[in-house]
C-alpha cells in the first residue's frame, strides 16, 4: 500500500496572512492547507520512491492536463536531478493527455478526453500517469481502461492528492503525496472553473468564492 502524508479532517491549516497569496484571491480562500514548500518536499520523496521501483526501465511520464501540470513539472525535475546523481537511472520521455470531468465543484459522470497525442504511441511502454487529485477515482479508472486498449507494458499512477470521501470508488493510485479532507481545494494548478491555477499553495476555497466563480 502506498504511504502518504495525511492531512487530518480537523486540520486548521495556516492563516493566509502568513504567506504570499495573489491579491485577486485574498477574499476567496479560507486557509492555506498545504504550503508550496511542503508540496515540493513531498514531491522530492515521491521522485525517489518512483526511481527505486521503476529505475532502469524507460518510462513515459503522462501528464493529465490541466491540473497535473505543476506537479508533473516539479516531479520530473526531481527525477531528473536524482537521475544525474545516482547509479540507477530512469530514461524519461513525456506525453500529455487532457481530461475534463468537473463543472463547478462537482464531478460529472462523464470523463471527456479533449486533447493529447495519439495514445497508440504508448503501446509496449512503461507509463507513469501523473495526476493532481483523485476524488471518486472515476477519472483515473476511465483513463486506465482507455490506456489498456493500447497495450502498454506497465502502467503506474502517481497522484499528488487523494481525497478522503464517501464518494470514492475505492480506487487508490500506486503513489500518493497527501491524503486530504473532503473539501474543494485549489492552487498549485488545481482549479475552480479555471481560476486559482496561478496560486502556489494548496488552499481551501470558501463558499462565497464558489458562487463568485460559478458557471
Ligand atoms: P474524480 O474522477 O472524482 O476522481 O476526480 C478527479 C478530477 O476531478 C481531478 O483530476 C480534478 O481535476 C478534479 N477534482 C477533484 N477534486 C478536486 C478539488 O478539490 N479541486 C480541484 N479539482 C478537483
Ligand atoms: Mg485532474
Amino acid at each position: 500500500m502506498a504511504s502518504y502524508l495525511q492531512i487530518a479532517d480537523d486540520e486548521k491549516g495556516h492563516e493566509l496572512d502568513l504567506f504570499c497569496v495573489p491579491k485577486h484571491y485574498e477574499e476567496d480562500l479560507d486557509r492555506v492547507i498545504i504550503p508550496h514548500g511542503l508540496i515540493m518536499d513531498r514531491t522530492e520523496r515521491l521522485a525517489r520512491d518512483i526511481i527505486r521501483d521503476m529505475g532502469g526501465h524507460h518510462i513515459v511520464a503522462l501528464c493529465v492536463l490541466k491540473g497535473g501540470y505543476k506537479f508533473f513539472a516539479d516531479l520530473l525535475d526531481y527525477i531528473k536531478s536524482l537521475n544525474q546523481n545516482s547509479n540507477t537511472s530512469l530514461p524519461l520521455t513525456v506525453d500529455f493527455i487532457r481530461l475534463k470531468s468537473y463543472c463547478n465543484d462537482q464531478s460529472t459522470n462523464s470523463v471527456k478526453v479533449i486533447g493529447g497525442d495519439e495514445l497508440s504511441s504508448l503501446t509496449g511502454k512503461n507509463v507513469l500517469i501523473v495526476e493532481d487529485i483523485v476524488e471518486t477515482g472515476r477519472t483515473m479508472q476511465t483513463l486506465l481502461a482507455l490506456l489498456a486498449q493500447y497495450n502498454p507494458k506497465m502502467v503506474k499512477v502517481v497522484s499528488l492528492l487523494v481525497k478522503r470521501t464517501p464518494k470514492s470508488s475505492g480506487y487508490r493510485p500506486d503513489y500518493i503525496g497527501f491524503e486530504v479532507p473532503d473539501a474543494f481545494l485549489v492552487g498549485y494548478a488545481l482549479d475552480y472553473n479555471e481560476y486559482f491555477r496561478d496560486l502556489s499553495h494548496i488552499c481551501v476555497l470558501n463558499e462565497q468564492a464558489k458562487e463568485k466563480y460559478r458557471v
